[in-house]
């Protein structure tokens, strides 16, 4: 949702901001813009906004080349108010050009701004809530950059992070965040903020993470922070652990299937940590047995297909621990006023623990006195900040806006918490304990095997490509499994795909299938085969073209199906670490031979920061 980017220092501005905006793009790329300013020359911004992506822009300034300044700000943008314009791309400018500002997030109330501002002389140049606030900046801005900025955003309802110059104090960039992400960093070459690490990793890993309201000044040679009362604060810098490898492409076509072949390296990152001894160990989660016993029901929240995940958490969690688990949308979680009773706990599922609903679902369970526990990707995020305990996944920076390393290592994660708190209950035999643990360790390897087949996915891919509906059907886990690989693939392929448990078919949505629809079905959980083979039968029967898959062995299914997809054996809980590594394969190659831009599908954000 925009990806905001600041520099000042002795490098050449354009260049490094086009370069930070390029490692956002994932989150916004509908038009861009820079500003930057000329330094003590003439005291003047000069902004550049484009229309389209980010490389539309680098066409219009030379790649930067015909930008002079050593300071600047820089913007992709995700249009929420006013359409994707050049006159609606960041950065904005107050009237007489004295303040530029690059904005991520919502202003509410800002058809009243607009009002009051309008009554006070300004004429607004776009649409955007955006631009309220280059004016209100321009308003209270009095010759304390510091009081402009908080006497502004007192006035601001919703959520920002800013990027903000003043055309009277050159070498100069502020920021300042509430409810949207906002990191600075330093280096010998300058200064930085930016949405989010991967903008900065070209030229530090030295970090810090602004909490809400915290503002921040970049000058050539030092940051500084302020809060509210104007006051300076100190802030302690870590060091990031991952590198600029990790977030470019290295070789592959898209950072999609470089991040689906990255899936073995962040699933053993993500679990050999927590194994000792053949045993689970979570100490850095601080949950005490004794909290884990007290848990008689979890209260699962999130998003897209970390929500899948929860589902997916649902199943093996029930089964192995005993607990009953209820899964939300967190856009639906807190406006059904849920019961919640004593002693449940609450989990959060997020790769960028930055989603906005996500978040708002955290603090709303947090107001009730629930305990909470977060499965985050993105250290100091705001969801990992903000909840009991933490679970960090360990995928590395994803940058592709379908998530595939991200959710496997989410999977990992639930099912270790799963084994455990099953463990603590006692609700497991030594046997079956080392049984699933052996299991787990042994998914990275299996993942690597799968992804040795991938040529035989390709192919199928190109034969499907031009399906128009796509049904993916599955009972128990499978079911779970299939609503990430039906959202994989429209996302991605723009092919209408619906996800169905398989025994639901026949109750409405069966009179959908006709000669040549393909239906993918699931088939791995050992006591529901007989049953989803009647599923398959009943598809069949009506024309469906039919693709299996199911685990090596279980070679019947080729009596019904027109395609088998294989994968290794696993414990039943398992299943879907290996389902869902073909179901991306296969997204990923039918949106290939569709043409479209597999890692910026239409109308999509990775990071979704707004409600
Ligand atoms: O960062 P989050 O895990 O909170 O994001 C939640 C969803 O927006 C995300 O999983 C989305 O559905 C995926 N990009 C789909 O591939």
């Amino acid at each position: 949702m925009c990806g905001i980017v600041g520099y000042t220092g002795a490098g050449h501005a354009a260049h490094i901001l086009l370069d930070g905006l390029e490692r956002l793009e994932y989150r916004g790329y509908d038009s861009a813009g820079i500003c930057v300013s000329d330094g003590e020359k003439s005291h003047m911004l000069k902004a550049l906004r484009v229309k389209g992506r980010l490389q539309a822009l680098r066409d219009a300034t030379d790649n930067g080349d015909s930008v002079d300044g050593e300071s600047g700000i820089g913007h992709t943008r995700w249009a929420t108010h006013g359409e994707p314009t050049v006159e609606n791309a960041h950065p904005h400018l107050s009237g007489g050009g004295k303040v530029a500002v690059v904005h991520n997030g919502i202003i509410e109330n800002y058809a009243d701004l607009r009002k009051t501002l309008e009554g006070r002389g300004y004429v607004f140049q776009s649409e955007t809530d955006t631009e309220t606030i280059a004016h209100l900046l321009d308003y209270y801005d009095k010759g304390d950059p510091i009081d402009a900025i908080v006497r502004t955003v007192m006035h601001l309802r919703g959520s920002f992070a800013l990027g903000i110059l003043f055309a009277d104090r050159p070498g100069e960039v502020y920021g300042i965040r509430r409810d949207s992400p906002l990191i600075a960093a330093t280096s010998e070459s300058g200064n930085f903020i930016a949405s989010d690490v991967p903008a900065i990793l070209e030229w530090t890993r030295n970090v810090t993470y602004l909490d809400n309201m915290e503002i921040v000044c970049l000058k050539k040679d030092g940051i500084s922070f302020y809060n509210m009362d104007g006051e300076k604060i100190e802030k302690e810098f870590t060091t990031v652990s991952w590198d600029i490898a990790a977030a470019e492409k290295g070789g592959y076509a898209h950072f999609m299937l470089k991040e689906i072949h990255e899936q073995p390296k962040a699933m053993a990152d993500t679990i050999h940590p927590h194994v000792r001894d053949g045993r689970i160990v979570l100490d850095e989660l601080g949950m005490t047995d004794e909290e884990i016993r007290a848990v008689r029901r979890i209260q699962m929240v999130a998003c897209g297909s970390a929500w899948h995940v929860c589902m997916t958490a649902k199943y093996v969690m029930e089964q192995l621990a005993g607990i009953p688990v209820d899964v939300d949308l967190a856009s639906e979680f807190r406006y059904r006023n849920p019961v919640l009773e004593e002693g449940t706990l609450l989990m959060v599922v997020s790769q960028s623990g930055e989603t906005a609903d996500s978040l708002a679902a955290l603090r709303y369970g947090k107001a009730q006195g629930m305990l909470s526990l977060a499965i985050v990707n993105v250290v100091g995020s705001s969801i990992a900040r903000e909840a009991d305990r933490v679970f960090y996944t360990a995928a590395g920076p994803e940058i592709a806006v379908a998530t595939t390393k991200a959710y496997s290592t989410q999977l990992a994660a639930c099912d270790m918490l799963a084994i455990h708190f099953a463990s603590v209950k006692g609700k497991l035999s030594e046997e079956e304990y080392h049984t699933l643990v052996d299991a787990l360790l042994k998914l990275p390897e299996q993942i690597s095997e799968i992804l040795r087949g991938e040529a035989r996915m390709q192919w199928l891919a190109g034969k499907y490509a031009n399906t128009r509906d796509a049904f993916f059907i599955g009972r128990g886990l499978d079911y779970a499994s299939v609503l990430e690989g039906a959202l994989k693939l429209k996302e991605i392929s723009y092919i209408h795909a619906e996800a169905y448990a398989a025994g639901e078919l026949k109750h409405g949505t069966i009179s959908l299938i006709e000669k040549g629809s393909m239906v993918l079905a699931v088939a791995t959980q050992s006591e529901l085969l007989e049953k989803e083979v009647s599923n398959i039968v009943e598809v069949h029967a009506r024309g469906a073209t039919l693709l299996a898959l199911t685990f090596e062995g279980n070679y019947n299914m080729e009596d019904q199906a027109d395609f088998t997809i294989y994968i290794p054996k696993t414990e039943d809980v398992l299943y879907p670490s290996l389902v869902v590594i073909p179901l991306q394969l296969l997204a990923y190659y039918v949106s290939l031979s569709r043409g479209i831009d597999v890692d910026k599908p239409r109308n999509l954000a990775k990071s979704v920061t707004v409600e």
